[in-house]
């Protein structure tokens, strides 16, 4: 079955075309739902195009005065919610420009001179994805903020260090969360890397070969804050690596927050203990009254699925595309703007979950002194006080630990004639050895 066409080609290359595309041929091209949050982007950069083409005599200055004025119109109109985005016009450029052509008339035509979509996206997509990284990186220093108060709170209270969940040996919680401090300060350096990569400038790339007309590049990179325009025009048009590299930054960090959520739904359970969260920061059970959810963990948990698949969806997309411009390259932008905004959900759910936590430390510190967590300094005290070689002192430690759990006890609860049964060398001086505190303070 042939499918019938409207009558009305395209108004924007309606030139080569006889009948207009069919609707499903519309949907599918169609980006305006998704790249409409580009308009500030699309609109600053444009405006930089057209004072180029004035400076350059490319347009006249009349010409120019017109375009920019009409662009501040829609502008405005985008802002106060009274723009209409219509899926014929398929894109932000388009909508725009075909919006501009309504107020301005055929002089709006002239804004495209020595441009083209592709470095025009190029452009308005650096310039987001540039304002997004600073954004990120607010949020990042926000977090580590409250990690820090929080460290420096607790930068005695003891808990059990785990290896493989189970207790090794004794840190404080202090050093704990300061150890997620330092995560997120090599997410902020990464993303601080990622806009530097990233802040060179597309715009004057054309479709991909550059363009005929006297066009400045180091102008407009100039005005649109870029360091300089891209040496190299296919690659201009063509490379998507910042948008992957940023939604890596994001996987990364999400990835790290999903730890420490991970630890604090742990945490808050019973078994554990180790902290209770805030109302505001928990949901109950329909069905059981005495439950208290970590919710906002959790979903900072499973949100990582979504950042790590956004991550791996464009470097599908980009896998093996030829240069330079192609289409699919039109399906970057919801993942990167969905990354970014569940980047930025998570860390403000962890600043707030975090900032009101109440630690149980009583419970923590309990928990270490039950897991035999100063075994290791029992076996440093027999290698330092009787000069024996570590893996000795390793063997007997475990057959004291056995003891002690046959006993029921902890270490520093054994009597000293059951210790000197397994090495008689032993003397009371190894009680000393046996507090947390000694532990804690002998590590820093
Ligand atoms: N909406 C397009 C995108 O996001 C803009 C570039 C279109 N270029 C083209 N040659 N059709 O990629």
């Amino acid at each position: 079955m042939t499918k019938r066409h409207k009558t009305e080609s395209n108004a924007m290359w309606g030139g080569r075309f006889n009948a207009a595309p069919s609707d499903v041929m519309t949907q599918i091209n169609a980006s305006i739902d998704i790249d409409q949050r580009l308009w500030k982007q699309d609109i600053e950069a444009s405006k930089a195009h057209c004072q180029m083409l004035v400076k350059q005599s490319i347009i006249a200055e009349t010409e120019g005065k017109a375009i920019l004025e009409g662009l501040e119109q829609v502008a405005s109109e985008i802002e106060n919610g009274s723009f209409v985005f219509k899926t014929e016009f398929e894109d932000i450029h388009m909508n725009i420009e075909s919006r501009l052509k309504e107020i301005i008339g055929d002089v709006a035509g002239k804004l495209h001179t020595a441009r083209s979509r592709n470095d025009q996206v190029a452009t308005d997509f650096k310039l987001w994805t540039r304002e997004a990284c600073g954004v990120l990186i607010e949020k990042i220093v926000g977090f580590q903020a409250v990690l820090e108060t929080l460290s420096q709170e607790h930068e005695n209270s003891i808990m059990p260090g785990f290896t493989h969940l189970q207790v090794a040996q004794p840190v404080t919680l202090g050093m704990h969360l300061d150890a997620y401090w330092q995560m997120l300060s090599r997410d902020k350096t990464r993303i601080q890397d990622c806009t530097k990569r990233l802040n060179d400038s597309p715009l004057g790339a054309c479709a991909l070969s550059g363009t005929g007309f006297p066009t400045d590049q180091d102008y407009t990179a100039k005005q649109l804050g870029f360091d300089q325009p891209m040496s190299n025009n296919m690659d201009a048009v063509s490379a998507r690596d910042f948008a992957m590299e940023f939604l890596f930054c994001c996987a990364q960090c999400g990835l790290n927050l999903s730890r420490l959520a991970e630890e604090v739904i742990l945490w808050s359970t019973p078994q554990f203990g180790f902290v209770t969260l805030s109302d505001e920061w928990s949901t109950g059970s329909s069905i059981m009254p005495q439950k208290k959810n970590p919710d906002a963990a959790e979903l900072v948990r499973a949100k990582t699925g979504r950042l790590n698949g956004n991550l791996i969806q464009l470097m599908t997309v980009m896998k093996a595309l030829p240069l330079a411009y192609n289409k699919d390259m039109q399906e970057d932008k919801a993942a990167v703007f969905e990354s970014f905004d569940i980047a930025c959900l998570c860390l403000d759910a962890m600043s707030g979950m975090m900032g009101s936590a109440n630690f149980h430390l009583a419970r923590m510190r309990d928990a270490a002194e039950d897991g035999y967590a100063t075994a290791t300094e029992m076996a440093d005290w027999l290698v330092r006080n009787l000069n024996m070689p570590f893996r000795d002192a390793h063997h007997i430690t475990g057959k004291i630990v056995k003891l002690a759990e046959g006993q029921s006890c902890r270490l520093d609860q054994l009597d000293l004639v059951d210790m000197q049964a397994i090495a008689p060398q032993i003397t009371d001086d190894i009680y000393n050895s046996l507090t947390l505190e000694k532990a804690v303070q002998s590590r820093r």
